[in-house]
């Protein structure tokens, strides 16, 4: 459940002098995302709910990363949040809205009205807070956001409906976001992961991680195997890149060809 083996950084910095935020990295996907941003020369904020998963990511990669201990979901964790990074590293340069949460797999009428709660908490007000946070300051100078949505909100699967619903809120709000924010200089762009070996993996499934219950799972993804952490911080690295100056609004499926 690792991936970030993969993760090569290239000599010269795609990112250096740039200010990254990556939201959720104390594992999973955006652990991947702020080690490679990391090694691309960024100084990157861990944020994460998790205190102790933050600081264990943050230990290994140098002076130039730290670890917010953060609710996404509260507006008082975000506010002192941003406001921390700024005063350590200046206004950011580029935020990844990543952290996420599903309820299990399982028919929609079981999910609880908290559980669905916290998924749109977790998944879609946490991109609202955070973008009042941070947009006023950034259009000054122009930046980034990239949300993490999912393949989940183009080609859903059953069991997940709350989930999906959320995650179609993520797709379609980077999209409005992007039209609305592109006078300002802000790019929204937006990663649509199929099912990745994280934490998560468990609950997407609903059922126990057996080599038969996930061969169901990959036989629905053409290339056979499912995303890594490695494989989502490539994409990342090259929206929240220069390279990337002419896009906005992109839902980027990184998905080994399932929302074909
Ligand atoms: N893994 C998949 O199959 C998959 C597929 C598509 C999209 N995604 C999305 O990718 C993103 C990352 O998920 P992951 O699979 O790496 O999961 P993960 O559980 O491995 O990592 C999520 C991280 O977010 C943190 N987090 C949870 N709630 C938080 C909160 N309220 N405030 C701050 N941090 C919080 C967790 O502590 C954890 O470190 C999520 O948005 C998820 O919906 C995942």
């Amino acid at each position: 459940m690792d991936g970030h083996g993969e993760i090569r950084a290239t000599a010269t910095g795609r990112l250096a002098g740039k200010t990254a935020i990556v939201t959720g990295a104390g594992g999973g996907f955006g652990e991947g995302i702020a080690r490679l941003f990391a090694a691309e020369g960024a100084r990157v904020a861990i944020l994460d709910i998790r205190q102790d998963a933050a600081e264990r990511v943050a230990a290994d990669l140098g002076d130039e990363v730290i670890a917010i201990a953060a609710d996404v979901g509260s507006r008082a964790d975000v506010e002192r949040a941003i406001g921390e990074v700024s005063k350590r590293f200046g206004t950011p340069d580029i935020v990844i809205n990543n952290a996420g949460w599903t309820h299990r797999n399982q028919p929609m009428l079981d999910v609880d009205e908290e559980t669905f709660d916290r998924v749109y908490r977790i998944n879609v007000k946490s991109i609202y807070l955070i973008a009042q946070a941070v947009v006023p300051m950034m259009q000054s100078k122009g930046g980034t956001i990239i949300n993490i949505g999912s393949v989940a909100g183009i080609r859903p699967r059953p069991g997940l409906t709350w989930y999906n619903g959320s995650k179609g809120a993520v797709n379609i709000l980077s999209q409005s976001m992007a039209v609305e924010l592109a006078p300002t200089g802000i790019r929204v762009n937006c990663i649509c992961p199929v099912l990745g070996e994280t934490g998560l993996l468990d609950s997407f499934m609903g059922v126990p991680d057996t080599p038969e219950n996930r061969a169901r799972f990959l036989a629905t993804i053409p290339m056979g195997r499912l995303s890594r952490p490695s494989d989502i911080a490539h994409a990342a690295l090259y929206l929240a890149s220069d390279e990337a100056a002419f896009l906005t609004g992109v839902l980027l499926p990184v998905d080994g060809g399932r929302s074909v």
